[in-house]
């Protein structure tokens, strides 16, 4: 390829003048790796509340992990947009290997950290909560259906009224602040839904017909759901609503402490049972397991 040729005809098509671009080029600063990747600001953004160094890791591997959960929606994001068997193939793939990552890593914070400096400086951070992550819940919409995020012992009443701003109200988060006998809601849910409850709708509305589940239905009903693919759905299923979830509960074994000795969460949930996957029963898939399967998620 005669790359001057074909540079010149680039900026002749879009009207512009070559030279001053050659000029640029001339005077324009050879990039950087630091500049490239942010590096300064990336490392600018651990601000600790207290002085004990623990918390640091706290807020660095928080960081890390909504990074991941970054790219995975961004394979997510594109996969909505697919029908193509081996595009979901490699994506799927990639996204299970993000899981892997966030799963594996998880010790850094269930061994990683001082008992008793966690202790200290978590008593800051009231009300803020994990549970305000709204990347979870965005990889949620776009891996299944809303109403599989709807606890079972709901689901009928929106059989002849699926208006998702009312299955919200009922989505299995709620659980976790809110009174469902008066209604009233606690601070880290409210303040997590003034900010984001929006988005989640519209989100909810634009993935409706396109969500991960939505495809898995396409692909069965065409008779192109491949066996691999089929592992790699149910893998997906698995990491993100099993084995994260059961790594994160350790985890808040280790601090919080179980039975008597329960220290309340941040976020003031009843977070033994709520953080369980046998209670939660998040299944993006549901129509690629057995009912054996179904009746033991999580267990
Ligand atoms: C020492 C480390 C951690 C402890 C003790 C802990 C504890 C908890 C507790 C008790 C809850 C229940 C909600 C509440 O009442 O606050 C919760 C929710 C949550 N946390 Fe953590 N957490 C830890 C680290 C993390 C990390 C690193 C993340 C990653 C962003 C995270 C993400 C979440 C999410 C997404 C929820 C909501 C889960 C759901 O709705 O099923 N947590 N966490």
């Amino acid at each position: 390829m005669d790359w001057q040729k074909e540079i010149k005809k680039k900026y002749q098509n879009l009207g512009q003048d070559f030279n001053t671009y050659l000029a640029g080029l001339y005077y324009a600063k050879p990039i950087t790796y630091w500049d490239y990747i942010e590096v300064d600001t990336l490392l600018s953004l651990q601000k600790p509340r207290t002085d004990f160094p623990d918390e640091f890791i706290f807020i660095g591997y928080h960081q890390v992990t909504e990074l991941v959960l970054r790219l995975a929606i961004h394979e997510l994001q594109q996969l909505v947009c697919s029908e193509d068997i081996e595009v979901f193939e490699i994506k799927i793939l990639r996204i299970n290997r993000y899981l892997d990552l966030l799963i594996s890593s998880f010790t850094v914070m269930n061994q990683g950290m001082d008992y008793e400096q966690y202790n200290q400086f978590r008593l800051t951070l009231t009300p803020a909560s994990g549970f305000q992550s709204a990347q979870f819940r965005f990889f949620e919409l776009y891996c299944t259906d809303l109403i599989q995020l709807v606890p079972e012992k709901f689901r009928e009443q929106f059989v002849d009224n699926p208006k998702l701003e009312d299955m919200f109200e009922y989505v299995y988060w709620q659980a976790a602040g809110k009174d469902f006998q008066t209604g009233k809601k606690s601070l880290t849910l409210s303040l997590f839904e003034e900010k984001y409850l929006k988005s989640l709708i519209d989100l909810a509305y634009r993935n409706q017909f396109s969500n991960l589940r939505q495809k898995v239905k396409f692909f069965q009903k065409k008779g192109k759901l491949t066996e691999s693919l089929e592992e790699l759905f149910r893998t997906l299923d698995r990491k993100f609503n099993i084995d994260w979830p059961m790594v994160h509960l350790q985890t808040a074994h280790t601090y919080l402490g179980t039975g008597q000795s329960e220290k309340a969460a941040t976020g003031g949930s009843q977070w033994e049972k709520y953080l369980h996957p046998k209670y939660q029963r998040r299944i993006f898939f549901p129509e690629l397991y057995s009912q054996q399967e179904l009746a033991h998620w999580g267990e």
